[in-house]
């Protein structure tokens, strides 16, 4: 019996340690396969749908090339190209979608859009970030924390920044679910809400996971083995001038990663990208016109110094896409869990 058979992806939450420790897992050996050379088409003849109302480079080319792995095929349908919400009802596309297409992914505004097409289309729906959650990249993340430690239980993991948005959210009830400490240091007005902390606590509670939310810098840093951050501004947001004032003071700069205390072998930065560490883009330009500043969440040399993981992190957003997609589509026989 396969657990995961059938089942969409929406939230972390509805998932069970023992379940995402299996995916993670799932993903690391399909990377030691994609490695060696050895085809794994657990989706042949399936056609995925992927929905994105939002922009992206890593989600979309994640589960563009881990579909083709598979032996499924992928077809991209932007905003702009198709009804979705705006012509026609969330729900009546769900219909049609799942009538052609074996799994759909979303990446989208609201999570309730998510559960929309999960409900009326029949078939997988897999969240690819909506503005709540960002179960995907979740899934890469701790398989990268246990491919750099070999474990995940016991390690402390430190959101440093806008602890509201989806991955904060996300980092917090999925290491509360594996017993992974989690701290987010960031400005009290940015604190996450009352309901996600309380998600959180009470997987806390069953995990034994430590949590720690604080505005003080110090505090916040201190045993951590993985440092983490993200953009001020998520996509949808503007507030670009309220932002880089609280947020200034929890910049990932080195003076942040020495106040951890831990050994350099037993520390790591992480960042789910895209990241502002640098003038190179013009986006960044204009950054540094309005506001007179040259990076933002991460300073350049944290982003290049040997802690650095954010490029294997985004590289793990394929395999572990691609063990998810192939555990709830794959018709595979999953006995453990
Ligand atoms: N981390 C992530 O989701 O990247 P994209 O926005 O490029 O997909
Ligand atoms: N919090 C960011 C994550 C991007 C992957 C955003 O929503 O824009």
């Amino acid at each position: 019996q396969n657990v995961f058979q059938g089942r969409s992806v929406l939230a972390e939450k509805d998932f069970t340690a023992a379940e995402l420790e299996y995916l993670i897992d799932f993903g690391l050996h399909l990377k030691a396969l994609k490695k060696a050379g050895v085809p794994h088409h657990y989706l042949e003849g399936k056609n995925i749908a992927l929905l994105f109302e939002k922009s992206s480079t890593r989600t979309r080319s994640a589960f563009t090339t881990a579909a083709i792995d598979l032996g499924a095929h992928p077809e991209y349908l932007g905003s702009g190209d198709i009804q979705l919400g705006k012509k026609e009802s969330t729900s009546d596309t769900a219909k049609v979608l799942g009538s052609m297409f074996d799994g759909i992914e979303f990446r989208g505004f609201k999570q309730s859009d998510a559960e929309i097409l999960a409900r009326d289309s029949g078939v997988p729906v897999w969240n690819g970030l909506t503005d709540e959650w960002h179960p995907t990249q979740m899934l890469a993340d701790f398989m990268t924390v246990k491919e750099n430690f070999g474990k995940l239980q016991g390690l402390t993991l430190t959101f440093m920044g806008d602890g509201r948005n989806n991955v904060a959210n996300s980092l917090l009830v999925t290491g509360a679910i594996l017993g992974v400490n989690i701290h987010i240091v960031s400005p009290k007005e940015l604190f996450p809400t009352d309901e996600i902390q309380s998600i959180a606590k009470g997987f806390a509670e069953k995990s034994g996971a430590k949590l720690l939310i604080t505005d003080d810098l110090d505090e916040g840093m201190k045993g951590s083995n993985i440092v983490y951050t993200d953009v001020w501004v998520s996509m949808g947001e503007s507030n670009w001038e309220e932002r880089v004032k609280l947020l200034t003071p929890y910049q990932v700069n080195m003076e942040a990663l020495k106040k951890t205390g831990t050994p350099d072998d037993q520390l790591i930065f992480m960042h789910c990208l895209p990241a502002f560490h640098n003038t190179e883009t013009e986006y960044g330009k204009d950054i540094e016109k309005k506001y007179g500043i040259t990076e933002m969440e991460v300073t350049d040399e944290v982003f290049t110094s040997k802690y650095a993981r954010q490029f294997e992190e985004a590289e793990n957003r394929m395999h572990s896409i691609k063990a998810m997609m192939a555990a709830t589509l794959g018709n595979l026989f999953i006995p453990r869990v």
